[in-house]
């Protein structure tokens, strides 16, 4: 396949998996157990059928939404994604300004590489912040202050890791093995690409996390970081605990890891703004339901008072259509945008969000509606 002109999502998947280390592609790339809830999100998508609708007035397409009291060019946000500066060099800020190009929503990871004031240095608009519950409260209420310091009004609270799923692909990359077998593999999946040692490995310098440098010291191997996330991220961690960040929070809220109407309403009545119906991108509990077959109960449970985003799945700006016409309000992607930045910087994901709106706007024209509010099952061919 020729990839001088990458088109798609996947595209951009087989050029970042040509420039990383072999390690570090399949952490991105893989999900926990046997990928079957990876495999269902993207399935899912690929089974809704739309409704194709002429001679309708479609002479002018406006894409623009509202995510988290935000106005963007499109219902999308750049999802979190934990070392993107692993990726490609200092990826958090490459990819905010990529957002700030595409003017849509970035957020940065907790265990982004680019500390909050780097990616505020490098950005002109606001973005998001993401957050575990973290053991150590004072660790959490200094990072809320840090990220609200920098101008971070929207605040991701990932709810769905109390403990990380089984990556299998890290086990057979020896992630969390240590010894000189492990070494070895590493430093052989390292030597042949020369490429991201040089671009990310020597001048993305420094690998760490950069919010959590008193936390965690080096970031550069991916045992670090899992040592830090099963020493810290709490798992006794309640509605309760949200209620206390919510007092702690005056910007808007978003409770991610929603898969469940039951929580869907709990975090309603918890004070949050909006909720990401996800699945952890297929990364949790393998053999759950994809996000998309969740969120049509979820979101006409709960649609009508929180915003309903979602994520996991989404590779195309058709894949956007089908989640607002099944009761979204917008979409996160998650390694559709490190995939592009991996393999083709950040005009890569520039292009590729680029096309991803154009493709939205392809959408909306043949199913003959003009604004995103108006996108909804209507729109859906359920013969
Ligand atoms: C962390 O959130 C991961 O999914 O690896």
């Amino acid at each position: 396949m020729g990839l001088n002109y990458p088109a798609t999502a996947s595209d951009y998947r087989h050029l970042a998996q040509r420039r990383l280390p072999r390690f570090l592609f399949d952490y991105i790339d893989g999900g926990a157990g046997d990928e079957l809830t990876l495999a269902a999100n993207v399935a899912d998508f690929a089974a809704v059928r739309l409704r194709q609708r002429v001679l309708v007035d479609v002479d002018r397409i406006d894409t623009a939404a509202t995510l988290a009291g935000e106005a963007c060019a499109m219902p999308l946000a750049l999802a979190p994604v934990g070392m993107a500066g692993m990726f490609a060099r200092r990826g958090e800020a490459q990819a905010v300004r990529a957002a700030n190009a595409a003017r849509v929503p970035y957020t940065l990871s907790t265990v982004g590489i680019c500390p909050l004031a780097e990616v505020a240095a490098a950005s002109h608009a606001p973005f998001w912040f993401q957050l575990y519950m973290i053991r150590d409260r004072e660790v959490i209420a200094a990072l809320l202050e840090r990220a609200w310091s920098v101008g971070c009004r929207t605040l991701v609270f990932t709810v769905d890791l109390p403990l990380p799923g089984m990556r299998h692909r890290d086990t057979r990359n020896g992630v969390p093995a240590r010894g000189a077998r492990a070494a070895m593999l590493k430093a052989r999946q390292l030597l042949v690409r020369p490429g991201w040692i040089w671009n990310v490995a020597l001048r993305g310098r420094p690998l760490r996390f950069g919010n959590l440098v008193e936390q965690v010291r080096d970031a550069s191997d991916l045992r670090a970081f899992w040592a830090w996330v099963n020493a810290q991220f709490d798992a006794s961690v309640t509605w309760r605990d949200i209620a206390w960040v919510r007092e702690r929070w005056k910007g808007k809220l978003l409770i991610k890891g929603i898969l469940d109407v039951e929580d869907a309403r709990a975090a309603v009545e918890s004070g949050a703004d909006g909720i990401v119906v996800s699945n952890h991108g297929g990364r949790q509990l393998d053999s759950v339901a994809s996000s998309i077959a969740k969120l049509p109960a979820i979101a006409q449970a709960v649609g009508g008072k929180t915003d309903v985003l979602l994520d996991g799945g989404v590779r195309s700006g058709t894949d956007i259509f089908k989640a607002l016409a099944l009761g979204a309000r917008g979409v996160l992607i998650g390694r559709a945008w490190v995939w592009a930045l991996a393999g083709a910087g950040e005009s890569g994901l520039r292009d590729l969000l680029d096309t991803l709106r154009r493709e939205l706007v392809l959408a909306m024209t043949l199913a003959g509606v003009t604004r995103i509010a108006d996108i909804d099952a209507r729109h859906l061919d359920r013969n």
